[in-house]
């Protein structure tokens, strides 16, 4: 629990305040109302959600905190984002969350009333009470610091949920169902959350469409990318400057990998230089304010044309993804279509002879991971549902997933032929399963080889 109410924190750039300085600051500031559009987004979806909720747990008391702030070093804290679950039940997704809960107060055998437990904002009047002096003192919470946040009556007409003081809960959570120590609650919370509603789909679509800007972005700077010394940096940089500037950031960290770097499944130190003669395997998700994250995957040749050898690898991949993305839709099993894409991928290593056949599972050497998963709030969305809701479950109307073959061709692999190793390509798009297929969301990036040189040399021409 957050340290409520407290003392205003000191640190390294506060300065003590003299009696008459505090006299001062007490006095003398205009009211100021909350800007006219603050509002919450998600507002009229939320009461489903937390009906859902409630029907799976008559009777208990559910406590679901936003999380906690956490430091950086000394006084500095990482920039928060709330807990998932929390802000798809309250549709509160902002900074200005730490510390906040959210309790489903059972009333009546069937059904819970929801309470936010919130942070009011501090007085400007009142000098000498507990919170004194809070507003301009206190370096997390204060709001000369941080910002302005809704007071309860604010908050409640913004979110149209109760709200109280989260002094009354005297520093720790209330007794009952808690996420973080309640593997049946957890699993609730994301299995509630596998199916998107028409709204959640909505949001997607826009992180989708945000981060085909941030490619595009990416593909007109690779001339000033190749040019500096670290390239995947540069890269990484402009496809963040587009997720902060358009939405809140990037939902997961920018994997910028050049060469044989894109052989490493989460490359994230981004440190290497580009080469013309490599492919850029770019894995990048703009994350919307409502926090639904896109993520998706282009493998792009540097020099804006596929060498032969990559043209090969990048071709089999794309047979895989087709494969997968076939096999989509409601009632097939969610390893349906890894399994699809994984049989492409072993058929094609036997015909290069880098497989004697394409049975058994050596082809795993070369692909190493799963080919996709649900996407939404979390970029591996709704992970804690129980295997047989997910993992070993059937797909529905209004899922929301990645499809994502990739092959990883090491650039030490002894059984590969030398002109393919380190060479790493993964094709990753987003698809909304439908009543009788899928749709894809990220049909904007272009995915065929000449489609992709083509885009290239359009967006380089601009550039
Ligand atoms: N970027 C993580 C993933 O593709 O799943
Ligand atoms: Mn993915
Ligand atoms: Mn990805």
């Amino acid at each position: 629990m957050a340290d409520a109410p407290t003392r205003p924190r000191t640190g390294s750039h506060d300065l003590s305040v003299s009696t008459a300085l505090a006299r001062s600051m007490a006095r003398d500031w205009a009211p100021s109302p909350l800007p006219l559009d603050a509002r919450v987004t998600a507002r009229a979806v939320t009461p489903a959600r937390r009906a859902r909720l409630s029907a799976r747990f008559p009777g208990e008391r559910l406590v679901i905190p936003a999380g906690e702030l956490r430091v950086r070093s000394n006084d500095c804290d990482h920039r928060f984002r709330p807990y998932s679950a929390y802000a798809w039940l309250t549709g509160l997704t902002g900074e200005d969350q730490p510390g906040h809960v959210l309790v489903m107060e059972p009333s009546g055998t069937h059904d819970h009333e929801a309470v936010l437990y919130l942070r009011p904002r501090s007085p400007r009047t009142d000098d000498t009470g507990p919170h004194a002096g809070a507003f301009y003192r206190d370096r997390r919470y204060g709001e000369l610091w941080v910002g302005r946040r809704p007071d309860l009556d604010e908050a409640e007409r913004l979110t149209g949920i109760r709200c109280a003081d989260l002094a009354e809960l005297g520093g720790t959570l209330p007794p009952g169902r808690e996420p973080s120590a309640d593997p049946r609650l957890a699993a609730a919370l994301a299995e509630l959350r596998l199916v998107k509603d028409a709204w959640e789909v909505e949001q997607l679509q826009l992180a989708v469409d945000h981060t085909t800007a941030g490619f595009e972005d990416v593909v007109r700077a690779l001339p000033r990318a190749l040019a500096h010394p670290r390239g995947e940096r540069w890269i990484e940089g402009v496809f963040g400057l587009r997720a902060r500037a358009e939405g809140n950031g990037t939902g997961y960290e920018t994997i910028a990998a050049a060469g044989a770097h894109a052989c490493v499944l989460h490359w994230t130190r981004n440190d290497g230089a580009l080469d013309p003669s490599q492919l850029l395997l770019l894995d990048a998700g703009v994350e919307t304010d409502t926090l639904y994250t896109a993520d998706i995957t282009r493998t792009l040749p540097l020099s804006g044309r596929f060498s032969p050898a990559q043209r090969r690898v990048y071709e089999l991949v794309l047979a895989a993804q087709e494969a997968g993305i076939a096999a989509l839709r409601p009632g097939a099993r969610f390893r349906d279509f890894h399994l699809a894409a994984m049989r492409v991928i072993a058929e094609g290593l036997a015909e290069w002879g880098v497989l004697k056949d394409a049975e058994g599972d050596l082809h795993r050497r070369y692909t190493l991971c799963s080919s996709g998963h649900m996407l939404g709030l979390d970029v591996h969305d709704c992970a804690q549902a129980r295997a047989e809701t997910y993992l070993d479950g059937v797909l529905e109307e209004g899922q929301v997933l990645t499809v994502e073959p990739g092959l990883y061709l090491q650039p030490d692999d002894l059984t590969l032929p030398p002109e393919l190793r380190g060479m790493g390509v993964r094709i990753e798009d987003d698809l909304v399963v439908t009543a009788d297929g899928a749709r894809l969301m990220s049909s904007a990036l272009p995915r065929t080889p000449d489609a992709v040189e083509e885009w290239m040399g359009a967006l380089l021409d601009d550039a």
